[in-house]
């Protein structure tokens, strides 16, 4: 049984998780959801698939949609997604649920892991104290959601008709990921370096006259602020004063994308 993880990260949380989850899956690979791989159209060769990203405002990324709704899969396979998120998953699992149905593909599971948020934009940095034990309980999770996932479980997590509808809401209202390119901004520790424009997923970064620029193609996902070496990228003013997260043991190669 051979399973195929994709997953979308930008602070690493779901990259961990995907790689945990193939590790005790065995027989399986994972594939990064980015903009130089929205062209995998075709996977009807995996037995199981899965869908590993982060929650934003409640709901999913805008390229985890897009992708899925890409996605070629035969009817009869195995589909499940895992959302990671600082606390609230929203109508995350119903929104893939419904992208799916319309493709006539049944989510046989949906799990939800919390993990440090990476929200600055409106929260400050968890304590190393409640990451390790997020770490920690979510180490033991991958272990049960991978026997789960091994015994061809069904197993749903949806959030009830009415508090999905009141959720996709609040994601319709408040997630506009693609204005907000022109929010961010570096500042005197800026060493023009590029990172920010390498690990984003978007590829909405360029560097000119050594600094970052970005353009309208942001999905939100934090990736050039928390991994930016010198901790120079702010967001308008909500970041100057609070600390920057990305998982300790991802390397930022990790998450840059090869040609
Ligand atoms: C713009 C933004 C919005 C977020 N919204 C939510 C949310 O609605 N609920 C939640 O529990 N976590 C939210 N988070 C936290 C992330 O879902 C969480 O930290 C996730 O594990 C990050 O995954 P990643 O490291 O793979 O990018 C948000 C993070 C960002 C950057």
């Amino acid at each position: 049984m051979n399973t195929t993880i994709y997953y979308f990260s930008g602070a690493g949380n779901s990259l961990m998780v995907a790689k945990d989850l193939s590790e005790q899956l065995k027989d399986s690979k994972i594939v990064q959801i980015s903009k130089k791989n929205m062209s995998v159209i075709n996977d009807t060769q995996s037995d199981k698939i899965g869908f590993v990203f982060p929650v934003y405002n409640f709901g999913i990324p805008v390229m985890v949609k897009n992708f899925i709704e890409n996605l070629k899969m035969s009817k009869d396979t195995y589909v499940f997604d895992i959302a990671t998120c600082g606390g609230m998953v929203g109508s995350s699992h119903n929104q893939i649920e419904k992208i799916l149905n319309k493709k006539g593909i049944k989510l046989a599971a949906s799990f939800t892991v919390f993990m440090p948020g990476c929200d600055q934009l409106l929260f400050e940095t968890a304590s190393e104290e409640e990451q390790n034990k997020l770490f920690k309980d979510e180490k033991e999770q991958i272990y049960t959601i991978a026997s789960a996932i091994k015994d061809n479980q069904h197993i749903k997590n949806k959030a009830n008709p009415i508090m999905s509808s009141v959720y996709n809401l609040l994601y319709a209202a408040t997630f506009k990921p693609k204005a907000m390119g022109k929010n961010f901004w570096t500042d005197e520790k800026c060493i023009g370096c590029g990172i920010c424009s390498k690990v984003c997923p978007a590829n909405n970064i360029v560097i000119q006259a050594g600094k970052p620029k970005w353009a309208q193609q942001c999905e939100s996902c934090l990736a050039c602020m928390q991994w930016c070496p010198q901790k120079s990228i702010q967001y308008k003013k909500s970041t100057v004063k609070r600390g920057r997260y990305h998982h300790p043991d991802i390397e930022v190669n990790e998450l840059i994308q090869n040609d």
